[in-house]
């Protein structure tokens, strides 16, 4: 396993639509695997392939208690409104208030290959949704008023003037002594 850079606003991945995955073959599995480890060192509550550079419908969440991989993911049910404060790994310290469904039913494979249906409220609803459009291209900026919008973008810009790249290492955690 293995962490990897995180792909920061203005890089293009982020802006693509990542491809169906073929088959859950043990090339995809370790991937997984880095998402995980690079969404747990980054303390995020989701992360999508295209955030770390592969342009692949891979995504993993770990909110509200539960923690499981999407590969192909579709939303096939969604449900209610909600408001609330959201932020994304790739447009780090920066939060709007997003409009969502408060509750979705998704159909995935697991990484194993399964195909499973998973209802989901509230944050781990708000984690999919965000997780998707990630892998269409998607950034919760997209998402905002035109003003609340561009005051997001004027401040991340100026914060990250003088950044040589789009990408950034998350630390891994430091292991909790006893
Ligand atoms: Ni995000």
């Amino acid at each position: 396993m293995a962490i990897r850079p995180i792909h920061l606003l203005g890089s293009p991945v982020l802006r693509q639509r990542s491809a169906e995955v073929p088959a859950v073959t043990d090339e995809v599995r370790r991937f997984i695997d880095d998402l995980f480890e690079t969404m747990d060192a980054a303390e995020g509550v989701g992360l999508a392939a295209n955030q770390v550079g592969e342009m692949v419908r891979v995504a993993v969440v770990d909110a509200d208690g539960d923690r499981f991989a999407m590969v192909n993911p579709v939303i096939v049910e969604s449900s209610g409104r909600e408001t609330a404060e959201e932020g994304c790994l790739s447009i780090p310290d920066h939060f709007g208030d997003v409009t969502r469904p408060d509750r979705v039913v998704i159909e995935a494979l697991d990484r194993d290959g399964a195909p499973y249906r998973l209802e989901a409220l509230g944050l781990k609803a708000r984690a999919i949704q965000h997780e998707i459009d990630h892998l269409d291209g998607v950034l919760f900026t997209d998402r905002l008023s035109a003003l609340k919008r561009s005051l997001l973008l004027a401040k991340y810009r100026k914060a990250h003037k003088d950044d040589a790249s789009f990408l950034k290492l998350p630390e891994p955690k430091t292991p909790r002594s006893a």
